[in-house]
Formats: structure tokens, C-alpha cells, sequence
């Protein structure tokens, strides 16, 4: 059974997912507004993993014998200056995640709860490639400040990215 201090922390890192999820169907009507079809179709992308990553805390609480509490997911900004602001808005999110889900690691260490911490070694190793993936779309949109026709080009690019679900939906523990 899981002890409290780690359900609350996983029912906070819940709500964190999907606030994030939140935050990135909010970038993609964003992007649609705008007529960026491609980067708004690579939004949703992002939002439904984050749907997963959500998914993911909410079986594992249950799994664990805890109780999943959902709280109010707060509103997300709704307009940004520019696609490279939207960018570096994700990049900055993903890293405030990576330091939450090192928060919760912090916490299955303290609780020396073994399965916990295998756990969220999933979620460890996907905040590198969430961090890289925005921090690259965040340099290819410096480099082409000055070069139109570049975000024309990146907007068909990001248009390709297709979502996968998990092979596993009914254990998601990995
Ligand atoms: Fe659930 Fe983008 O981290």
C-alpha cells in the first residue's frame, strides 16, 4: 500500500499532467488561430501524451491500494507573442515538470518505497527526450529568424508528428 505522503504526491504530479495537457490544447488553439496548422496538429501531439502521463499516475495510485483526488486544473495562458515564445514556453514548462518529478522521487527516497521509484524512472527518462524535443524546435525557430519561408517549412515539418498510444493501456506502469 502506498503511504500518504506518496499519494499526495502523486495526486499532485496528477494534476500537474494534466495541467500540462491543458497548457499544450491551449498552444495548439493557439497555433489554429493563426493558421499554423502543423505546429497546432504537433500541440495536440504533446497534449494527448500528456493525457497518457496523467493516465499513468492515475492507474499507479489505484494499483498502490492510494486514492486518486482530482483538484482544479488552473486556467492556461491562452495567447504568446510569437511561435519561438510558444516554444520556449513548452521548453521552460518541461523543465518545471523535470524538477516536480524529481520533487516526487525526492519523496519515494524519504518513504523508501522501492516500486515507486522504478516507477517513476519512466517518467525520469521521458523528461530528457520532452526537454531535447522542445529545445529543438526552440533552436530550429532562432535560426530562422531571419529566413522566410522557414516557419512555412517547420509548420508542414511538426504537421507529420503523429501520436502513439501506449502498447500497454491497462497496466500503465511503463
Ligand atoms: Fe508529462 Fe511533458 O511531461
Amino acid at each position: 500500500m502506498i503511504s500518504k505522503k506518496m499519494q499526495d504526491a502523486f495526486n499532485a504530479q496528477l494534476n500537474a499532467e494534466l495541467y500540462s495537457s491543458y497548457l499544450y490544447l491551449s498552444m495548439a488553439a493557439h497555433f489554429a488561430s493563426m493558421d499554423l496548422q502543423g505546429c497546432a496538429n504537433w500541440m495536440q501531439v504533446q497534449a494527448q501524451e500528456e493525457m497518457v502521463h496523467a493516465m499513468k499516475f492515475y492507474n499507479y495510485i489505484n494499483e498502490r491500494g492510494g486514492r486518486v483526488l482530482l483538484k482544479a486544473i488552473d486556467a492556461p495562458a491562452t495567447e504568446w507573442d510569437s511561435p519561438l515564445a510558444v516554444f520556449e514556453a513548452v521548453l521552460a514548462h518541461e523543465q518545471k515538470v523535470t524538477a516536480l518529478i524529481n520533487d516526487r522521487a525526492a519523496v519515494a527516497d524519504a518513504e523508501n518505497d522501492r516500486a515507486s521509484q522504478i516507477f517513476l524512472q519512466w517518467f525520469i527518462n521521458e523528461q530528457v527526450e520532452e526537454e531535447s524535443s522542445a529545445e529543438a524546435v526552440v533552436r530550429r525557430l532562432k535560426l530562422m529568424a531571419d529566413a522566410p519561408g522557414g516557419l512555412f517549412m517547420l509548420d508542414q515539418e511538426l504537421g507529420k508528428r503523429v501520436f502513439t498510444p501506449p502498447a500497454d493501456q491497462t497496466n500503465a506502469n511503463g
